[in-house]
């Protein structure tokens, strides 16, 4: 349930009409939070009428309390609709009846819908493809609103990058224009889904509107003590170039630096791609080997890996150190060779989300290798990249600056090859000069890498 001062916060942020009449919908209510903390802050502005769905039985009679309550004490018109938020807009918008709204306020539910689902057959209908529920009431919240009106939604912000909630960010930004956009910058504000950490953000759209400047806020908490915003032009939102449409959130300074010429390369452009680290361990558990052994090829794992660099075969490894090479496991296997690879999680403790290594054939006895799932590979077409190249481009990558512009479109711990693809980059020529450097140096710290790539 969302906090009070969370609420307060969320009510703020919208523009009021004076003398005209509010018409307000909180989908997915509980206990009416949002919708008390509108009235309190509209009561004095503008006749209301809300509309507060909720659909769990044990929820209710609260929710009818508080309504009642508030219709008491304010001259809001409140009124509860029991049932099922997701068939009743699309019912609505599918047959063209029914209210519209002035003002939508809301904290969605959190669950991932099935392909196969009854939601999202009705979430299809009206044109909306999505995975979770939350961004499902948030498509439909938007297309309930009458043109000019206004959304503000706290929620996660998963669905800012990554190509699953690409048709939801496609759906909202043709439909309504990004005002502001709040940002928790507080690690236990966030709440875990299948292992990945998740941010919060509160989002204000305005349906139909013109695209101008968007605020973006931040907080370290919901006391809102050390609140902080700054205005920025739309195009460093969203590129104007992303077909992705990713959601950018800029919070500081030196992530600015990568919007740099220099640092204008895609991947592409490098002659580079990234994949996922082929071999899925479970799939495959009759193939893997605790130790190398004849006709096994080194497997590699994020453990494999350390400041140091490359460590294998590692003793007492948990997982595999090694993989058959088979006829059926080959394709799934690299030529052995230089690789700059990236680990696809990150733990909440660790300073950076992009963990960068190289993988150095040298220490590899093999002539094929298995990279498993929980790495990125950096590769030239499956095949190796030079070692000059794996070197600068690892060394890139952990770069602070590189950090922090990835938290910009990717609020949790997980860092998927579609994110490192969507990154910007230096020259080739700039990243093998960056490798030169650092393979004269038995090791390098974060300022001094810091310092480099500021240079580039
Ligand atoms: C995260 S809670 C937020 C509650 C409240 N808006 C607040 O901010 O405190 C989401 C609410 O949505 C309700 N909900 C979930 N699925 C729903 C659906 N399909 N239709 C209507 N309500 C739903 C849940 O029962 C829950 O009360």
């Amino acid at each position: 349930m969302t906090p009070p001062s969370v609420a307060v916060f969320m009510a703020s942020l919208f523009e009021l009409p004076t003398k005209a009449s509010i018409r307000l919908l909180d989908a997915g209510a509980g206990q009416g939070a949002l919708t008390a903390a509108f009235i309190e802050r509209a009561q004095d502005k503008a006749q209301i009428a809300a509309t507060a769905f909720e659909f769990d039985d044990q929820i209710l009679p609260e929710l009818r309390a508080k309504l009642t309550a508030l219709r008491k004490r304010t001259n809001a018109n409140c009124e509860m609709v029991e049932g099922d938020f997701i068939e009743e807009a699309t019912n609505r918008i599918c047959l063209g009846k029914g209210a519209r709204y002035t003002h939508a306020i809301l904290n969605p539910p959190y669950k991932k819908i099935s392909n196969d689902s009854k939601h999202r057959a009705l979430l299809r209908a009206v044109g909306l493809e999505t995975v979770n529920l939350y961004t499902g009431f948030v498509g439909l919240a938007l297309e309930l609103l009458e043109p000019g009106g206004e959304l503000v939604a706290i929620i996660p912000r998963s669905f800012c990058n990554g190509p699953y909630y690409q048709p939801f960010r496609r759906f909202i930004l043709r439909r309504a224009a990004l005002r502001h956009i709040h940002l928790f910058d507080s690690r236990n504000k966030a709440f875990k889904d299948d292992g990945v950490l998740q941010e919060n953000i509160i989002l204000k759209m305005v349906s139909g509107g013109q695209q101008g400047s968007v605020t973006v806020s931040t907080s370290r908490d919901d006391s809102f003590a050390d609140y902080e915003e700054k205005h920025h032009a739309f195009a460093r939102i969203v590129f104007p170039d992303d077909k992705d449409q990713f959601i950018h959130i800029p919070t500081g300074d030196d992530e600015q630096l990568l919007e740099r010429a220099s640092f204008g390369h895609s991947l592409a452009d490098l002659g580079l791609a990234v994949s996922t680290g082929p071999v899925v361990d479970f799939r495959m558990r009759e193939d893997l080997r605790a130790d190398p052994e004849a006709g096994t090829v080194p497997l590699l794992y994020p453990g494999h890996f350390n400041a140091s660099g490359l460590q294998w075969p590692k003793a007492g490894f948990k997982k595999s150190n090694a993989i058959r090479d088979t006829v059926a496991t080959r394709k799934w296997l690299y030529p052995n060779g230089f690789y700059a690879v990236v680990r696809r999680f990150s733990s909440k403790e660790e300073r950076r989300r992009i963990v960068a290594n190289v993988i150095d054939p040298a220490r590899l006895p093999a002539s094929l290798i298995g990279i498993e799932n929980h790495l990125n590979v950096f590769h030239a077409k499956r095949q190796p990249i030079s070692e000059d190249l794996a070197h600068g481009l690892s060394a890139y990558l952990n770069a602070t600056a590189v950090d922090t512009y990835f938290r910009r479109f990717n609020g949790h711990t997980q860092v998927n090859a579609t994110d490192l693809r969507a990154m910007r980059y230096p020259s080739r020529d700039a990243l093998i000069a960056l490798g030169q450097w650092t393979k004269t140096r038995a090791s390098v710290s974060q300022d001094e890498i810091d310092e480099r790539v500021n240079c580039l």
